[in-house]
């Protein structure tokens, strides 16, 4: 995919977010223009090389209100002349704390022994929504697969992966087809390319990209 900037044209659009008046090239993403004025909304799946078309808007952290009416997904909207955009309303911030607890009901915290500690996505959300990471007001639904070891690189830990996809985005880019995919569904839902023909493994060049990428610490690297 190619990065959301070369999609733009010059052409500036301005808009008013919360207190601050912003301006960004037509054609990015509210999300991005936002984190470009150093506006934070909270974002799990989104990566700053995709276009509001390419997001998949599968975390349902990044709400925003546009002129006063219902909640929608910043990363899927692209900006537009005179937009009056509300970051923090009630309505949002209780979206996004449910959206927090629904990702940590099948979410095993251990940060103590998590490589990720202090520099995870999932603790700078829960800081910056006022929210505990222990809070668990909806049943707790963790999978105990233990790790599965057997990429060549990577140790993936499915309790803590939050399904955002981007492991599997940016293997994609980097490569003619990823060697990653989402396998099984619902519950079983795990990232990893073992669905896929096991030869595949000899192509993966270890790069890294997808542990880099990874918000968690469900991706640490196998010291080789
Ligand atoms: S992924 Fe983040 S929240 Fe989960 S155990 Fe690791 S540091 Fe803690
Ligand atoms: S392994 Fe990491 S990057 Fe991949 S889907 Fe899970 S949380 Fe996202
Ligand atoms: S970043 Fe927009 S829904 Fe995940």
């Amino acid at each position: 995919m190619e990065p959301e900037q070369k999609n733009l044209t010059e052409t500036m659009v301005k808009l008013r977010v919360d207190t601050k008046t912003i301006q960004a090239p037509e054609g990015t993403s509210l999300l991005s223009a936002c984190l470009s004025a150093g506006i934070y909304i909270p974002h799990l799946c989104w990566h700053k090389t995709f276009s509001p078309a390419s997001a998949s808007a599968s975390c349902r952290l990044c709400f925003v209100e546009i002129d006063g009416k219902d909640p929608v997904t910043s990363c899927t909207l692209s900006i537009k002349n005179k937009m009056i955009v509300r970051t923090d309303t009630p309505v949002v911030r209780n979206l996004q704390k449910t959206a927090m607890k629904l990702l940590l009901s099948v979410h095993h915290v251990d940060c103590k022994n998590c490589p990720s500690n202090l520099s995870c996505e999932l603790q700078k959300i829960t800081k910056f929504l006022g929210m505990g990471l222990g809070s668990k007001p909806f049943e707790r639904l963790i999978k105990n697969n233990g790790i599965d070891s057997r990429h060549p690189i990577f140790d993936y830990h499915p309790d803590r992966c939050v399904l955002c996809g981007l492991c599997i985005e940016i293997c994609g880019q980097l490569n003619p087809e990823a060697f990653l995919s989402f396998a099984s569904r619902g519950f079983d839902t795990a990232a990893g390319y073992f669905q896929k023909d096991t030869s595949i493994a000899s192509q993966c060049s270890s790069c890294r990209a997808c542990i880099d990428t990874c918000p968690t610490g469900a991706l640490t690297d196998r010291p080789l």
